[in-house]
């Protein structure tokens, strides 16, 4: 598919129900709690046959003598909400760094969609990163040109399109994440929430199959915060990208979250894995009830 292509087929995907009010899912109903019983997972969840797009295996992380985590293992599926959870300083981001080749594991591997990220190399490696979609916790949008301008800067750099087409496929990921109207604005124009919802339509330049999110909606006021999580949800399931999502905040996880894995400090690692309902109802370990409970350690 070309980026043309693919910028159609998500004005498409946009003019399919992820307007402003998007229906269905049920804003007002995140976790899923009234009805459903035996069916924790959020409507529309990737089950356990679904491909694996992301395989870690044995991870280690360390600075120095200081070791983070030892022994990470985990498999992200197509499709799914995949939440880092842990309290501050645990390795949430170092992980996150570590999977998309920015810090280099102390030990262990990591594939994504088949590929080695620390064994390959050169044009391979290259071709890997392009196929995934980063926001940084800050947005990191350029403060000098429009938010059009900046979802538009991946395109220039990683496509051949011609400037219509690359104006065309940047209108329509801002229609995607609802900023059609703040296309022409610079980054100081705008809200918070918009700030990251930009940074999400910039990340989608590409149509990455998969997209990494770091605490999307820390700073953010709750009801900002909701409506970024449904976004997400949405984007999910309506287009199929897969997102690992790095946060802490325990309202977005059970919002958001189809799984997740829990890392802890103390433990040097990883304490829980799962749907982060199941585990807020019923896991024994002491910190992850803590954590899920809002109780203290
Ligand atoms: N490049 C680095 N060199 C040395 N230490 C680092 C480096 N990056 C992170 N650290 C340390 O590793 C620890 C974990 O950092 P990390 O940013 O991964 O935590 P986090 O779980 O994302 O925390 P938060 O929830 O506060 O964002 C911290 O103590 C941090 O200071
Ligand atoms: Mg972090």
């Amino acid at each position: 598919m070309t980026a043309a292509e693919a910028g159609a087929a998500a004005m498409d995907a946009a003019r399919g129900g992820l307007g402003a009010s998007a229906g269905g899912s049920g804003p007002g109903d995140p976790g899923g709690g009234a009805g459903g019983g035996a069916a924790p997972s959020p409507a529309g969840a990737p089950g356990p046959e679904a491909e694996r797009v992301i395989e870690a295996r044995d991870l280690t992380a360390a600075f120095g003598a200081t070791t983070l985590f030892r022994h990470v293992s985990f498999d992200v599926r197509r499709g799914e909400v995949f939440v880092i959870l842990g309290g501050s300083g645990c390795g949430k981001s170092t992980l996150l760094k570590l999977m998309i080749g920015l810090v280099p594991p102390a030990e262990g591997t990591v594939s994504i969609l088949g590929t080695g990220v620390w064994s390959t190399e050169g044009a391979g490696r290259l071709a890997l990163l392009k196929r995934i979609g980063v926001m940084w916790q800050q947005g990191a949008l350029f403060g000098s040109q429009t938010l059009q301008e900046n979802v538009e800067l991946p395109l220039a750099e990683h496509t051949s399109l011609p400037p219509a087409a690359r104006a065309e496929v940047a209108r329509a990921k801002l229609g995607l994440v609802g900023l059609s109207e703040a296309a022409n604005r610079l980054p100081s124009e705008v809200s918070g929430g918009m700030l990251k919802r930009a940074g999400i339509a910039r990340a989608l330049a590409l149509d990455p199959p998969i997209l990494f999110l770091d605490e999307p909606s820390a700073g953010l006021d709750p009801i900002t915060s909701a409506g970024l999580d449904e976004l997400i949800r949405d984007l999910a399931r309506a287009l199929g990208t897969t997102f690992v999502v790095v946060t802490h905040e325990l309202a977005s996880i059970l919002a958001i979250g189809d799984r997740c894995i829990m890392l802890d400090k103390a433990a040097q690692g990883m304490i829980a894995e799962g749907d982060p309902r199941t585990l807020r109802d019923e896991s024994t370990h002491p910190t992850v009830r803590a954590f899920f409970r809002r109780e203290a350690a």
